[in-house]
């Protein structure tokens, strides 16, 4: 469905409850646009309507969570008849079936699949508590109190995930209060080549590369102190970055070397998000953990940590009545029962072809755009996770321009977010319900920003 031709307009509601939000919630958590405050109201498919009736156009799936659409038929069902039978009990004490129905479709869908044997299952409220599992799992497994992250990584931002997530914006004010376990290495992007070996054609470049990243984390893994290899197989948050595809094979075979374990975070890239099931899946690599969030639950802040059995129980002892790792809402039923439920969605229809398919054709009209304008810079991402970066007239990265283009399309009926570790890149990640014609209309709107400089 497309936006109405009606141009939204900002309405007394919503900019009402700005001005409250303003007085009561502290500052730095939520950002309302002075221009164009918008508060949701409802959202069906891939559109959104504020409290004001304006209608728009989701393009992120609402930080990539409703891949499957806003509000499907089943979920909601599922939902309501949940809540109407039981929406809290004592996770880690009394639990329900319906977690147990989750951790077991959760090995499935991950180890199983990929036969390695059963994985075990840490279920949490957020992504970022998440990657803490995965964390401690990786400590209490190994030994090595040293991880292995990236830069422009994202994993969340407690102090744990925190630690590991390689972006300054984050971190720095936090710095006086962050452990020193982790260890930087550059994502090898190339587009921005960190080794500067991409002024060749891209497979020219292909030994040195790789062999300047191999370099770089033997010298740190020979030590024998990191237990841990944490990665987004694409980065989500850092601006749908595509590593080369030697990469994740290397870091398999790194971490079997020199005994850490590999997790891969696939918080963002999970489910059909790439074109794949899992992201790892695109070049048959698989990890000893897996994070996983998001789209598991189409919208309860529920989230999972996934090993192997053989890590999982080496990692954690019985448990002696008081459990090590715990939250009051683990495991909470309504969020198993809505994760259940997008499963048996994700898993009972082919989503990943849709996803490759109209990721390919929003990759062509990306493509197209790029044509129009010297603002727009590269494009990257894969299946239904893309990007493109925004330019100064001088080729450098523009954030501000970014910025201004997310909040002239918001005002024309577009939902658009920046990413990137210069924040100057427009992110694509719509629902996978999106239509081919609601994709071309986006990219028409883009195409004639007033933004835009002339040529
Ligand atoms: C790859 C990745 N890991 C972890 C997180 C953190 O998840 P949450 O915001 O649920 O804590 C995110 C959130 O965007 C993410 O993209």
């Amino acid at each position: 469905m497309l936006p109405s031709l009606l141009t939204p307009v900002p309405g007394p509601h919503s900019r009402a409850l700005a001005v409250e939000l303003r007085a009561h919630e502290s500052q730095n958590v939520t950002y309302v646009s002075p221009r164009f405050p918008v508060f949701w109201e409802k959202a069906h498919g891939a559109n959104v309507w504020d409290v004001d009736g304006n209608r728009f156009l989701d393009l992120t799936s609402g930080f990539g969570v409703a891949s499957l659409g806003y509000t499907p038929p089943q979920i909601v069902e599922a939902a309501q008849d949940q809540v109407a039978r039981l929406y809290h009990a004592m996770g880690d004490v009394h639990p329900t079936a319906e977690k147990v129905a989750l951790c077991r479709q959760l090995s499935q869908l991950t180890f199983e699949q990929w036969q390695l044997g059963p994985g075990k299952v840490i279920l949490t409220n957020s992504g970022s508590e998440a990657v803490e599992a995965a964390l401690k799992t990786a400590w209490l497994a190994t030994k090595r109190r040293g991880v292995l992250a990236f830069t422009g990584g994202y994993h969340g931002l407690g102090y744990g995930a925190l630690t590991v997530t390689g972006r300054e914006l984050f971190r720095e004010p936090f710095a006086g209060q962050l452990a020193d376990f982790a260890s930087f290495l550059p994502f090898p992007d190339c587009q921005h080549c960190p080794w500067l070996t991409t002024n060749r054609e891209p497979s020219a470049c292909l030994p040195d590369c790789m062999n300047a990243f191999l370099r770089q984390a033997e010298k740190l893994l020979e030590k024998r102190t990191i237990g841990a290899i944490l990665v987004e197989p694409v980065q989500g948050r850092g601006g749908e970055v595509v590593p080369p595809a030697w990469f994740l094979p290397l870091l398999r075979a790194l971490a079997d070397q020199f005994g850490a374990l590999l997790i891969f975070d696939e918080i963002y890239t999970g489910f059909h998000r790439t074109g794949r099931r899992f992201a790892c899946d695109h070049g048959n690599v698989q990890p000893d953990l897996i994070c996983l969030g998001k789209a598991l639950t189409s919208g309860f802040p529920l989230a999972a940590c996934v090993g192997t059995a053989l890590v999982m129980d080496k990692a954690w002892p019985e448990s002696t009545g008081e459990a090590l790792h715990t939250s009051t809402f683990l495991g909470n039923p309504l969020g198993c029962r809505m994760a259940l439920q997008s499963l048996e969605l994700l898993e009972t229809e082919p989503w990943s072809e849709r996803v490759e398919a109209l990721g390919n054709h929003l990759r062509t009209g990306l493509l197209q755009l790029r044509d129009t304008s010297k603002i727009w810079g590269s494009i990257r991402g894969l299946g239904l996770m893309q990007g493109i970066e925004v330019l100064d007239e001088t080729g450098q990265p523009d954030p501000a321009r970014a910025g201004g283009l997310i909040e002239e399309m918001l005002a024309r009926g577009l939902i658009i977010l920046s990413g990137g570790v210069r924040q100057n890149v427009l992110s694509f990640t719509p629902p996978f319900v999106i239509e081919k014609e609601e994709i071309d209309f986006a990219l028409g709107l883009l195409r004639s920003a007033s933004s835009l400089p002339s040529e």
